[in-house]
């Protein structure tokens, strides 16, 4: 059988050609990165939860209206998407100060912000992706002003849906990333949610204990990243209780 053609391989992530025209095997790797692949380490399960995870939330945002590139899930890493023109934007939407509002203002991490506050990055490793303002987009052509309002509407009913999931589970959905994507029906442009939703573009922190299920864990060593994931998996419903997500043979007690 003839080796697939990859299309793009990220920090985290591998897309492949698809089996259709139109579609991408998007896989997930092991491989964590933070400060701009500075540090870099490889989490045994890593993938397979985040492929996990995705698939659960795309899911649910595709039952509740909110496009997006999710197809179906293959294997246990692997995902079938939609293939879209990804608009070169970081799309952060924030609901408690952290991370790098946290330090680029002042304000303490842990701190409600009184709406949500959405924030744009463009998307280039060697800038280190820099925060930009919709006039910066606009200017240099990276989307339109109505890409931006659709975006942004799309980045709020996201970051509604989610925030109701995760409280749902017992955590709390401080900020999150999303990657958005053009793609067209016939003549029509539309914005769908595109990249990956897992715990790798979220900060998720125990409503009870404040404990982060996160990459801060890997940020920060905080302690395994996996069993984090886990937890964030198990509480979604996704793994069976006591489940790892690892691949290989599991005990049987
Ligand atoms: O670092 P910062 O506080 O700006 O991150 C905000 C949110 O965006 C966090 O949930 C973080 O995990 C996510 N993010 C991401 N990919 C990046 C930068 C931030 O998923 N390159």
């Amino acid at each position: 059988m003839a080796r697939r053609r990859m299309v793009y391989e990220g920090k985290a992530k591998i897309l492949y050609e698809g089996p259709e025209p139109g579609t991408l095997i998007q896989y997930f790797k092991d491989d964590a990165t933070a400060f701009n692949a500075q540090k870099h380490d490889v989490i045994d399960g890593k993938g397979v939860l985040n492929n996990r995870i995705s698939e659960h939330i795309m899911t649910a945002l595709t039952s509740i209206g909110v496009p997006n590139h999710f197809i179906r899930r293959i294997n246990m890493r692997e995902q079938l998407i939609r293939a879209c023109e990804i608009i070169p934007l970081e799309v952060v939407v924030r609901n408690v100060a952290a991370g790098s509002l946290s330090k680029r203002l002042g304000i303490e991490e842990g701190t409600p912000l009184p709406r949500p506050i959405i924030e744009f990055y463009y998307k280039d490793d060697a800038l280190g992706d820099p925060m930009v303002t919709e006039e910066h987009i606009v200017a240099f052509n990276w989307a339109s002003q109505q890409d931006i309002d659709d975006i942004i509407s799309l980045a709020l009913r996201v970051n509604d849906f989610l925030s109701g999931l995760f409280t749902g589970v017992g955590i709390r959905l401080v900020d999150f990333k999303i990657e958005c994507g053009r793609i067209w029906d016939g003549d029509y442009q539309r914005i769908i949610v595109a990249d990956e939703i897992s715990p790798d573009s979220c900060r998720l922190w125990d409503i009870k204990t404040g404990q982060k299920l996160d990459k801060d864990v890997f940020r920060r060593d905080l302690g395994s990243l996996a069993d984090a994931y886990t937890e964030v998996a198990r509480r979604l419903g996704i793994l069976p209780e006591g489940g790892n997500g690892k691949r290989g043979p599991k005990l049987v007690h």
